[in-house]
Order: C-alpha cells, then structure tokens, then sequence
C-alpha cells in the first residue's frame, strides 16, 4: 500500500511527543556519532513527502541526502522489490551468479561516459565503491600514492576515509591508522578560493598548484596510483567547480599516466540534469563510483572501471551481498525511470523551478552569500556579511531546525551551507511551497 500525501501537514510541533519518546529510546540504544541533522523520526514516505510518527508530513527537499530523488516508495520500484523478494533474496556474490547482476552491470556501464569496454563490482554503499576503487587502482599500478582535493568527502572507512577531508572530526584519532600516500590538492573553490583569485580571470591556481606542487613534490607522478576527485563537492557543500577544472584534473592523469577515480556516489542519477555529471563536465573516467540513488534507498553501490583494470586475480576483491538480486530488481526499476521514464529530464525541469525561486531569495536574502546551482543541486553558502563572507554556521542550523518545524526538510554541508537535492518528480507548486518557507526561514533566521 502506499501513501497519497497531498501537502505538508504540521499536526504536532515536531519532535511530537512520540517521536520525542523514540529519540529518548536512541539516546541509550544507539551509537552517539551518528549526526542527525533533524529531529525527524520516519515512519513512512511516498513521492516528495515523509510521515513522521505523530503523522506530521513534511517535503523531502533533502531526499535523504540525495538518495530517495526518484521519490520515496516508487510504485515501480517497490513492486520490483516485492516480485524479487518472494523469488530469490540471497544466492551469495563470490560464488554464484544471480541474473540481475548480469543485466544490471550490462544495462549500466553503457550509460558510462567513455568509449571502451567496462566491468563493474557490486558493494553495498559508496564508501565500499570507493574501497573497491582504490583496490583497482593500486593493484594495476602497484604504486602507493595517490591524490584527493581537500574538502573531499569520499567514505568512512580507513582507505576511503584517509581520501576525505570534509570535516576534521571524522579523521580526528585516525590520522597514524589510515591508508598511507595521500596527498591533498586545493579544490576549485572560488568562492573561498585559496589563492584569493577570482574566477574567471584567473590562471586555475588551484590546478597549477596540484601540477607543480602536489604531483611533482610530495607524490611523484611515477607513485601516483590514482587521482579522485568529486565532480561536485557534496558534504562540501555542493561546490561546483569550472569544467576546465575538472577537464584540467582529466588531463593532468592522462599525461602522467595516473588513474582517473571519479566519485560520483552524490551526483548520479540525473540531479546535475545529466544521468551522470561526467557527461556534463567532459569526463571519462577510468574509475567511476556511484551509490546512494542508485536503488532508490537499498544498500548498493556499483564501482565501472575500464575492462582491463577489472581483469585480475580471482578472490583479489568480493563481497558476500554485494549485487543483491533484492538490491538489484529496485536498481533496475531506477534504471527503468532513468533510461525510458524521462526523470532526468523531470530533475532538470524541477531544477529550472528551484533555480527561479532560489535566484529571486539570494536578491532579497543577505544571508545567502553564495548559491551554487546545477539541475536540482543548489548549495546555499549563509554568511553573516557578504563582504567579510564570515560563515553563518549557528544561522545555518538554525535554519534548518526552523525549516523542519515548518515541514520542510533540508540538509547541511560544510561549514555554513545548506544542499538542496530535491525529488524529481515535484510539481511547480510543491517546489514553490519549499521556497515559500526557505524565504521565511532565511528571515527568521538571519534575527
Ligand atoms: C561523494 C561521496 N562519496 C562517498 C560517500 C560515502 O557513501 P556512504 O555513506 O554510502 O558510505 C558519500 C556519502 O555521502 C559521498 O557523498
């Protein structure tokens, strides 16, 4: 069964008294490093909307940071889940094949940018798919090094986690454990840019930077096993950089003869406008990495490389659920919406509306010091000044408390912004109702 919402309905000030009962539960049941951006406590979802448990429905401005983008409980997507449950829930990955592996990884890597034959490997989330690509990489090259851009977020694990470099809390007592090599390159911020420069106009310091310093000095090229980089910064804050950026990172791999590992885990699945945000920032990547969207919400990520760099030793690299035929049958009924449904092309026209909206609240809102915008990725920077840019970090939570208790549910990112990575499938009046409260929030919250 699923759930018609017609709006957002406020019934309670949420936290309601039940969901303040089950987050007293969670306070003692379970790990306390989990962030909770909100005090939201699920209970069911469909389309753009989420249930609370005091039957508080709010929009999903967030989906649960860029996953749920094809809307929650997809009617396609959960019946393929159900028809597969009932027919085949677990075979093992390692040892047997299961069908949709097949035709999942077949149907997939054409839609990669890049043409030459392609593998993929099945994992269950994106640090895995980054785990897996570092494995790749290393293997085939047999060097030690490699290269992230610093404000990077690519996992938690200790190989994937010695790539990230988004917050200092999440490396904090892990720094001697990780994965050894790496080195960080300035991103292509410009907003905050590091060589104070401004762009366009500049000479891409940034990337000069990574070329003269970085690979030259502290990972000699002929140690480099690998360069990943975001094409967006997600948990950055949705940083989009220059293409010539990302096109400038390409080249500098294709000329040392280094791998080109790109992350996609947070912009697949149409948010950018494009399936992929390769194809809009000119690349082809030897490596590529996507999750979350990619099931609609079931655990899974998918690591493309090139044919040949996935042709190695048996047992060098399994898992026992990766390629899930549970998994997989959500997957393929994504991959239905993607590649026959039109839903990028829904993500741009849902983008082209929050784009407007967003555009006239960054004119009326000095808060907002920065708005970064691709399809249905907007990352509002907040700023206490636009002339000393100092991060509005206090407002921007405040924000976002105020917004949930108004029914709208956002994310944070970086130090002071706010990502937006709605559902595809608003209509003109759901985006312009989570506009309507953004502009009211921006106020409150600027007090
Ligand atoms: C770009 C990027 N890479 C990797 C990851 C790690 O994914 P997961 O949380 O599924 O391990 C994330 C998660 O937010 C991400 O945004």
């Amino acid at each position: 069964m699923s759930f018609n919402y017609t709006g957002i309905k406020i019934v309670t000030d949420p936290p309601g008294p039940k969901a303040r009962e089950w987050i007293g539960r969670d306070n003692t049941a379970l790990t306390t490093s989990l962030s909770r951006t909100s005090d939201l406590v699920a209970l069911r979802a469909h389309g753009p909307y989420v249930e609370d448990v005091d039957g508080n429905v709010f929009l999903d401005f967030g989906s649960g940071i860029a996953v749920s983008v094809m809307g929650h409980t997809e009617d396609s997507v959960v019946k393929a889940v159900r028809d597969q449950a009932g027919e085949l829930i677990h075979a093992n990955s390692c040892d047997y094949l299961t069908l949709p592996q097949v035709e999942y990884a077949e149907r997939f890597v054409k839609l990669c940018p890049g043409d030459f034959p392609k593998r993929a490997f099945f994992s269950n989330s994106g640090a895995e798919c980054i785990e897996c690509g570092i494995k790749v990489a290393k293997y085939n090259t047999r060097r030690a090094g490699s290269i992230a851009f610093l404000g990077a977020f690519h996992g938690r694990f200790m190989g994937s986690l010695a790539l990230t470099t988004n917050s200092p809390v999440s490396r904090r007592r892990y720094i001697a454990s990780m994965m050894p090599g790496v080195a960080f390159a300035p991103y292509a911020y410009c907003y905050r840019c590091p060589f104070k420069q401004q762009y366009p106009g500049c000479n891409l310091e940034c990337l000069q930077y990574l070329k003269d310093n970085v690979l030259e000095r502290v990972i000699p090229k002929e140690d480099c096993a690998f360069i990943v980089v975001e094409p967006i910064q997600g948990a950055g804050g949705f940083i989009i950089p220059p293409k010539e950026f990302l096109q400038g990172v390409q080249e500098v791999c294709r000329e040392n003869d280094i791998l080109l590992m790109v992350d996609e885990v947070q912009t697949a699945f149409g948010k950018t406008g494009y399936f992929l945000a390769s194809e809009y920032f000119g690349l082809e990547p030897d490596i590529l990495c996507v999750s979350k969207a990619i099931a609609a919400g079931l655990p899974m990520g998918i690591t493309v490389t090139r044919s040949e760099l996935m042709e190695w030793d048996l047992n060098t690299h399994e898992n026992t659920l990766g390629g899930n035929p549970v998994v997989l049958a959500g997957a393929l009924a994504v991959l239905d919406l993607y590649e026959n449904q039109g839903f990028t092309d829904k993500a741009r026209q849902v983008g082209e509306w929050l784009q407007a909206g967003m555009l006239q609240l960054q004119e009326k809102h000095e808060l907002i010091g920065d708005l970064r915008m691709l399809g249905t990725m907007i990352g509002i920077e907040l700023v206490e000044d636009r002339q000393t840019k100092e991060p509005a970090a206090a407002k921007r939570d405040r924000l976002i408390e105020l917004a949930f208790k108004k029914g709208l549910l956002t994310l944070g990112a970086g130090k002071s912004s706010i990502r937006l990575a709605p559902v595809h499938t608003m209509t003109e009046d759901e985006v312009k109702a989570g506009i309507a409260i953004l502009d009211q929030v921006l106020t409150e919250a600027a007090k």
